[in-house]
């Protein structure tokens, strides 16, 4: 199965650079399966309704999420009848929605995504190590599903590197999200499981972590907020992996795909 992840989309500028490239990128690397982290895409802050609406349309098949899932008050309601659109599974367990979710490729292989949020300069959640090994216990690939993939929502570096090492052989792909700056570091571990500190922002990286830079520097510069956060205009840089697993479940290659705006491009070939 070859699949494609991209990062945080951040604002309209993410939003739009994906939904328009999203058929194309399907097409030219034979995509059986998308899965698109969506927890900035509406302001830079959660994501709403019609914005799933219109990624599943462009061609996604899962959205993953994170800490700004709720920003968006609507998402309370619809998450609870959009399997499509997960958030980290270890909220509280009567949160709406799910963090894990099974599906199935247009190639016919199933696949099952989780995602987990953690614990490191992150706000206070349970612990994903343990969740997450619940599932896998649960869940041998390439037994239960012929993939799994596990976006891990993370702020530090250490947390998400011990992630893919404790799902090593037993994940097909353990990526990380939130920081929105992709990492140099996109592998396959020793145990076959592909892996990627952080697959970075779709969004413009004219800017601080996808938002209108002036006000971030001036934050940061006067301890006093000048403004309200808005995402950055301007053309984005579209930033994700693709991932190509065997009968095993496990990864047998991985590329970085960059494409547009101010980041060099990476175009893995076709
Ligand atoms: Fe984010
Ligand atoms: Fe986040």
């Amino acid at each position: 199965l070859r699949l494609l992840y991209l990062g945080d989309l951040v604002g309209r500028s993410g939003r739009n650079a994906v939904i328009e490239a999203l058929p194309d990128l399907r097409n030219r690397y034979q995509l059986d399966f998308v899965i698109v982290n969506c927890e900035n895409a509406a302001g830079g802050f959660g994501v709403t309704e019609q914005i799933c609406l219109d990624l599943f349309h462009a061609g996604a098949d899962v959205l993953t999420s994170g800490n700004h899932i709720w920003d968006q008050k609507e998402i309370v309601h619809y998450i609870d009848d959009e399997p499509r659109l997960l958030r980290p599974i270890n909220y509280p367990k009567d949160s709406p929605g799910k963090g894990i979710g099974h599906y199935t490729a247009s190639n016919g292989e199933t696949i099952m995504v989780i995602n987990a949020q953690g614990q490191l300069y992150m706000p206070p959640l349970d612990d994903p190590f343990h969740m997450v090994e619940e599932v896998l216990d649960q869940n041998p690939i390439p037994d239960a599903a012929d993939v799994l993939v596990i976006d891990f929502h993370a702020e530090a570096t250490s947390e998400k590197m011990a992630m893919g090492h404790f799902a090593d052989g037993r994940a097909s792909l353990v990526v990380g999200s939130h920081t929105h700056v992709p990492t140099a570091d996109a592998h396959i571990l020793p145990g076959g499981t592909a892996y990627q500190t952080d697959a970075g922002m779709c969004g413009n990286y004219d800017s601080v972590i996808g938002m209108e830079k002036s006000v971030p520097v001036e934050r940061f510069r006067s301890k006093f907020s000048p403004g309200r956060l808005s995402p950055a205009d301007g053309p984005a840089t579209i930033c994700g992996i693709i991932v190509e697993t065997g009968r095993d479940g496990l990864a047998k290659h991985i590329a970085p795909l960059q494409l547009g705006g101010c980041l060099p491009e990476l175009s893995p070939e076709t």
